[in-house]
């Protein structure tokens, strides 16, 4: 195959580099572009045929579903890793070892605490506040209180702030939820492990114990690593763009979880369910729905269908449906939503427009039924969201700073007015 790329603009013809991935994906790398051609740019809204980077810490194929962090695949992942060890290995790079194990979760523990002024931002929020809104301000909050900027270069203090992100996230997290549920804002239990002590911090009541459901942690767990990195979606690419000013890390994840809150992108879990109990609410009728989503005059959309990249399957989806028929099963829950929604997918699945536009339910149909099983508010969805891609956004901050990529400036066709004289306000 050849190595370059041959644009003619104007019977000029430029030369450009190819590049290759190592799973053979194939790039034209246009860095050259506007110099060579004296001022011709791309065009590509939504970036739907632009790289922005090149990483090694995810990979997709989304004609094949395959999904690897690290070279792992997520069904092994999520079968054998706990969400540390996958935090670990997508911000380092590799699996930790025994020891290396050990200390990370020993140094999260000891992290997993804020400020106590934390509480006073808390308390100024109103009711209406959505949680996503209070986390993505604490977080950005986090700056406040841990002033110094963090030397990528240096393996201590990237160490130092990633322990203390995922350390205090959680109690962010849950302090956010007990606020809006009226319920006092404690610390956790260092004795517990990590998705054991998020569960216990957000809904132990004050007047009795908390008692652990595994079929919970570990259906939490599962749903924190399939969340843990998906490469340069939304959020992921609003958390390098920020960063590649130099803003700090907490920042720039604060910017992340502002772009995942959003109903196309993380906050699709929280639509998911808001669909499905609107369509409760209207008689159950998933047909009229499935004919809504299909009228190009109606902007409904069926909520947790369809995937940017995934044009097949979505392999998270898979895994999670498993997760939630056991949740379901397990707990004994029946709920007629959870009818409505196999009924969409039923539907959906064997539908003309779904199957021409290769729309298959995406990881969000499904986490949205766990959340809801857990007890988790559906405002808190995102939230839980966010948890899970934490490790994934500092993974790439740092891999974006580690490379000393420029800052990210991108560049626009014009096509408003041409050069006007200004006229006086009483000309007008
Ligand atoms: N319901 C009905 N039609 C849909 C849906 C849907 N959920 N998704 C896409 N389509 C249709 C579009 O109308 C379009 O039809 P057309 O070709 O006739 O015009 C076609 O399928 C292609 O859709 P695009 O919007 O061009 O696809 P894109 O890749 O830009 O969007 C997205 C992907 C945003 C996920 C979209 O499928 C969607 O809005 N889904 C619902 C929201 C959702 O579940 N988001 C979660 C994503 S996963 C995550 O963020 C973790």
């Amino acid at each position: 195959m050849a190595n370059t790329a041959t644009i003619e603009i104007d019977g000029k013809k430029y030369d450009f580099p190819l590049v290759k991935g190592t799973e053979n994906e194939i790039a034209i790398d246009i860095t050259k572009l506007r110099a060579a051609t004296e001022g011709v740019i791309t065009i590509d809204p939504g970036f739907k045929n632009t790289g922005s980077c090149e990483s090694a810490i995810t990979f997709l194929d989304g004609e094949k579903g395959i999904l690897r962090y690290r070279g792992y695949s997520i069904d092994e992942v999520a079968e054998n890793a706990d969400f540390l060890e996958v935090a670990y290995l997508l911000i380092f790079g590799e699996l930790p070892t025994k020891e290396q194990n050990d200390k990370f979760h020993e140094d999260i523990k000891a992290e997993s605490y804020v400020d106590e002024d934390v509480k006073k931002i808390i308390e100024a929020f109103p009711k209406s506040a959505h949680p996503m809104g209070i986390i993505s301000s604490l977080t950005s909050a986090l700056t406040a209180f841990n002033p110094s900027s963090v030397n990528v270069e240096s393996e201590e203090d990237m160490y130092k702030s990633v322990v203390r992100l995922l350390g205090k996230m959680p109690v962010l997290v849950a302090w956010t939820y007990r606020k809006k549920a009226g319920l006092p804002l404690d610390y956790g239990d260092n004795s517990l492990g990590y998705v054991e002590n998020i569960l216990k911090m957000m809904f132990k009541k004050p007047n009795g114990e908390y008692i652990q459901n595994k079929v919970l942690v570990d259906a939490l767990d599962k749903l924190l690593i399939l969340h843990a990195d998906h490469e340069q979606n939304c959020s992921t690419s609003t958390v390098r763009i920020v960063g590649s000013s130099h803003a700090g890390l907490f920042a720039s994840i604060s910017a992340g979880i502002s772009a995942l809150w959003g109903p196309l992108h993380g906050g699709a879990n929280q639509a998911v369910l808001e669909m499905l109990e609107a369509i409760q609410a209207d008689g159950g009728d998933t047909k009229k729905y499935m004919a809504k989503a299909k009228d190009k005059n109606d902007p409904f959309r069926l909520m947790g269908f369809g995937h940017r990249v995934y044009k097949n399957f979505d392999p998270r989806a898979r895994i999670i449906k498993k997760s939630a028929d056991d949740v379901l099963s397990q707990l004994g829950i029946k709920e007629p939503i959870l009818n409505i929604a196999e009924g969409l997918e039923q539907e959906a699945l064997k539908d003309q427009y779904f199957v021409d536009r290769k729309l298959y339910p995406n990881v969000d149909f499904y986490s949205g039924i766990i959340y809801r099983a857990m007890g988790i508010p559906t405002d808190m969805f995102t939230v839980m969201f966010a948890i899970g891609r934490l490790p994934g956004w500092i993974a790439q901050w740092r891999e974006m700073r580690l490379k000393k990529e420029p800052i990210g400036r991108p560049r626009q066709i014009y096509t408003g007015a041409t050069e006007r004289k200004f006229v006086p306000v009483d000309e007008r």
